[in-house]
């Protein structure tokens, strides 16, 4: 057995979270490892990652008894980690990220020559076939080329465990695709171990051996891959049946002809200029492959990006966009990277909630009351299902799934004109992600404009009343959703794309 882990404990101050686990991986196994938002999933990961000098239980790596109370110990021991909220430094190039991880006994990228580095690096992400931009700083790349870079990282330090803790979640179809292979190879001709979390539960079918299912801190259930449908899956990890469907039919028909935002020869660096109008009460869903400039669009949009064009917000000229002005002119953007643009991860739900979104709809009253501010969170608390539901607490606390509920229900708070959400289910389960499609379509049914630019093609087609193909930078036709499926879309979206 590569790997044994037994009755492992864990608790933080909040309480304990791991009431003993025990986890078992073979060599060249590819283990699903699944359960609802907040169920332990990350923390048992972490704690393999050599992450908490204070778990409990014992484990094992092939036979050998192994503590691991710091990543050091751990990587020493075979173990590397592709962690969910990124571990990459901002301000390196892509090829000092990549370097940085390869070398456990510590080896800084300054102590070897730069150009041996880079061309390793090149070598190492060409070995996996991930082609990246290697002399870019990492903080100017979009999310997607991020993640790519921590999964070569990780692949290249010659493993014998690689955990991948919902590596997919900002990878679009293809790229999740390309993952697979990069996977399966690493399994069947290294012999590594996978551990790989994820919320696409039909995911696991295609690329998972074993399958094992979490809830509250404990194992459910652990078998052969095949043995499950997602719907098995799906009811094991929540622990009853009535799971909101997450692909619900596409809902009434919006409520104006009249369009709330309209785009008008929005052009981003030279891209050709995009021009696209909401009306009120319309989901309209941005298709498009990573790289394909839906982000950039949705930043120029509230002025988070210089662009040329004009703005219109219930007929109203937005000019000298700002995101703020845009905010207070009831246009917010839900980014899709919350570690970054999104939350202040120190502080407490409360503070996240009221900081921005909240403060236009509480100022009503002169002041924000400190009575009305709590009344408001907690509904948003429960209405979204944040666990636990506790106002006070951190977000940098929460679990990943958690942490995105608060980022959209700070946004749908403030009733909106328009909203722009990016990837808003990204890391959100099964359960969860049922009833925040279920808000946002009240935030249409109330009249919102939404756009809503999703990898997830399932959740644009089960949101949208039309559907946006972006290609290259723009916005290349729109489609009215009847008649669409995931087959014509992904064709869509792939079609007069670079390879
Ligand atoms: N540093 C911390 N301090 C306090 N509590 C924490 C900390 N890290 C995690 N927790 C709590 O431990 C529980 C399990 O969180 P964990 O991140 O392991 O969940 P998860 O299964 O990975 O969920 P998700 O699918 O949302 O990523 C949650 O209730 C979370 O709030
Ligand atoms: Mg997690």
């Amino acid at each position: 057995m590569l790997l044994d882990m037994q009755e492992i404990r864990k608790s933080f101050n909040a309480g304990p979270v791991l009431h003993g686990v025990d986890f078992q991986l073979e060599r060249g196994q590819i283990h699903a490892l699944v359960g609802h938002n907040g169920a332990g999933k990350s923390t048992l990961m972490k704690t393999l990652g050599g992450n908490f000098a204070d778990y409990g239980g014992r484990i094992r790596i092939d036979g050998e008894e192994v503590v691991l109370h710091s990543p050091k110990q751990a990587l020493a021991k075979g173990v590397a980690m592709i962690y969910q909220d990124f571990s990459l430094i901002p301000d390196l190039s892509v090829a000092d990220n990549i370097g940085l991880g390869r070398d456990p006994r510590g080896k800084l990228p300054g102590l070897i020559s730069h150009s041996a580095l880079r061309k390793r690096s090149a070598e190492e992400a060409e070995a996996v076939g991930i082609r990246l931009p290697m002399d870019t700083p990492v903080r100017q790349l979009g999310v997607a080329e991020q993640q790519l870079t921590e999964i070569v990282r990780a692949c290249s330090q010659n493993a014998r465990i690689l955990v991948m803790d919902e590596p997919t979640a900002r990878l679009a179809p293809a790229e999740r695709e390309h993952l697979f292979d990069v996977m399966r190879q690493m399994a069947r001709s290294r012999g590594v171990g996978i551990i790989y979390i994820s919320h696409f539960l039909e995911e696991i079918r295609q690329v998972c051996d074993v399958v094992t299912v979490m809830r509250d801190g404990r194992i459910v259930e652990t078998g052969a891959a095949s043995a499950y449908s997602v719907p098995d899956l799906a009811r094991l990890l929540v622990g009853h049946d009535d799971i909101v469907a997450a692909t619900a039919n596409a809902t009434a028909r919006p409520s104006s002809g009249k369009p709330l935002l309209e785009i008008e020869g929005l052009a981003v660096a030279g891209r050709p200029p995009v021009d696209l109008a909401i009306g009120a009460g319309e989901i309209v869903g941005i298709a498009g492959l990573i790289g394909s400039g839906r982000t950039r669009l949705a930043r120029a949009i509230i002025g988070d990006v210089a662009a040329s064009g004009r703005i219109r917000l219930a007929g109203r000229d937005l000019p000298r966009r700002t995101p703020q002005r845009s905010a207070d002119a009831g246009l917010v953007m839900v980014p899709e990277d919350r570690k970054v643009s999104g939350l202040a991860l120190a502080s407490s739900i409360e503070e996240n909630m009221a900081a921005t979104a909240l403060a236009p709809r509480l100022s009503r009253f002169g002041i924000i009351r400190a009575r009305e501010k709590r009344a408001l969170v907690e509904s948003l608390i429960a209405k979204f299902g944040i666990r636990p539901p506790d106002r006070k607490r951190a977000v940098g606390t929460l679990s990943g799934g958690n942490a995105q509920k608060v980022l959209v229900a700070r946004a749908v708070a403030a009733r909106p004109k328009a909203m722009i959400l990016d990837q808003p289910t990204a890391g959100v389960d099964v359960g969860a992600k049922g009833e925040l499609h279920k808000l946002v379509e009240l935030s249409a049914a109330e009249g919102a404009a939404i756009l809503l630019i999703s990898d997830d093609l399932d959740e644009i087609l089960a949101l949208s009343h039309r559907v946006a193909i972006m290609v290259g930078g723009r916005v290349k036709e729109v489609l009215p959703r009847e008649g669409l499926d995931r087959a014509s879309l992904l064709a869509a979206i792939s079609q007069g794309a670079p390879e």
